[in-house]
């Protein structure tokens, strides 16, 4: 596996096996990689001979008061990973590589309404941050496909947004949430939390269970259903920042005869800020 750091570097490498005619798929992350993230690079593999991983923890996106000093980083830990799961290069840029001009002087890239609302106005400037890491990623590295988990349900529905708002040359795959075996989903966020938190963790994804549950034996009291999820959140121990049912195809208002939802959630556990949604047909 490669390891590089700075742009001219990359672009060497890539035009090499452009030149003979390989395809690229490209996994962006931030690192402290868990099997969620290395589910991506299988999912890349099946769609390019060259698979590259980006690590790079941007600060565009997180906000003040937010975690991204303790954000936890095992580069070490990480490279013998990807290396095991045989990725062709991991990109690792500085902060200078990404916002040649600073962060503060840096081009902004914005998907406006999708991103105002759900995780957007509770993270305002988030969504910003992420679709200006992620333009820059793809105009470094050019990939033919890259990939995103679903677990970020919002930030998929964005980088879609933005790829076909922009024509952008690339295909976005999306990976299904990998979890524990109590159904927790993996997130480098789950170390946060204290010992009795992580045993009330998975009640996020039950409860999603239950509005499922709900839906499918007819349920479409969405409102009541929202607030009594929030309710039953508090009683377990979260902060509870929004339950809410929508269509799955573009984040919409459901009306009655939606036959695709999606639940999301996001809920505060101790430190840590946990989000899981889960897509129900009906
Ligand atoms: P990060 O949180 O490191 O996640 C990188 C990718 O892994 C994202 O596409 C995310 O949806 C996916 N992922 C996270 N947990 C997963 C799980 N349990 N199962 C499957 N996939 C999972 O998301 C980001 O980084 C950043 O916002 C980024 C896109 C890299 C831009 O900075």
């Amino acid at each position: 596996m490669q390891i590089t750091e700075t742009s001219e570097s990359l672009r060497e490498q890539l035009a090499d096996w452009r030149q003979s005619g390989e395809h690229i798929a490209l996994v962006p992350t931030m690192g402290n990689l868990h099997d969620g993230h290395l589910s991506l690079v299988e999912i890349a593999r099946q769609h390019a001979e060259r698979v590259v991983v980006s690590i790079f923890v941007n600060p565009m996106q997180f906000g003040d008061g937010e975690d991204f000093a303790a954000y936890p980083k095992t580069l070490e830990l990480d490279k013998r990973r990807l290396k095991r799961a045989n990725v062709d290069l991991l990109f690792v840029p500085n902060l200078e590589t990404m916002y040649p001009f600073g962060i503060d002087n840096a081009t902004s890239v914005t998907v406006p309404v999708l991103t105002d609302e759900l995780c957007g106005s509770f993270r305002p400037g988030h969504f910003d941050g992420v679709t200006s890491v992620v333009s820059r990623l793809f105009s470094l590295v050019q990939p033919d496909v890259a990939i995103f988990g679903e677990k970020d349900f919002q930030q998929l529905m964005v980088i879609r947004r933005l790829v076909k708002d922009l024509s952008l040359p690339v295909e976005i795959i999306a990976g299904a949430t990998r979890r524990e075996d109590d159904e927790l989903a993996l997130s480098s966020r789950n170390q946060y939390l204290t010992e009795e938190e992580r045993a009330i963790a998975p009640q996020l994804y039950a409860t999603l269970k239950k509005i499922g549950e709900g839906l499918q034996s007819g349920k479409r009291n969405y409102t009541k259903m929202e607030q009594q999820a929030m309710n039953d959140l508090e009683a377990l121990g979260f902060k509870p920042d929004y339950v809410s049912i929508r269509r799955a195809e573009n984040l919409g208002e459901p009306d009655r005869d939606t036959d695709e939802l999606v639940v999301l959630v996001a809920a505060h556990l101790g430190k840590s800020r946990l989000i899981d949604n889960l897509v129900v047909h009906i």
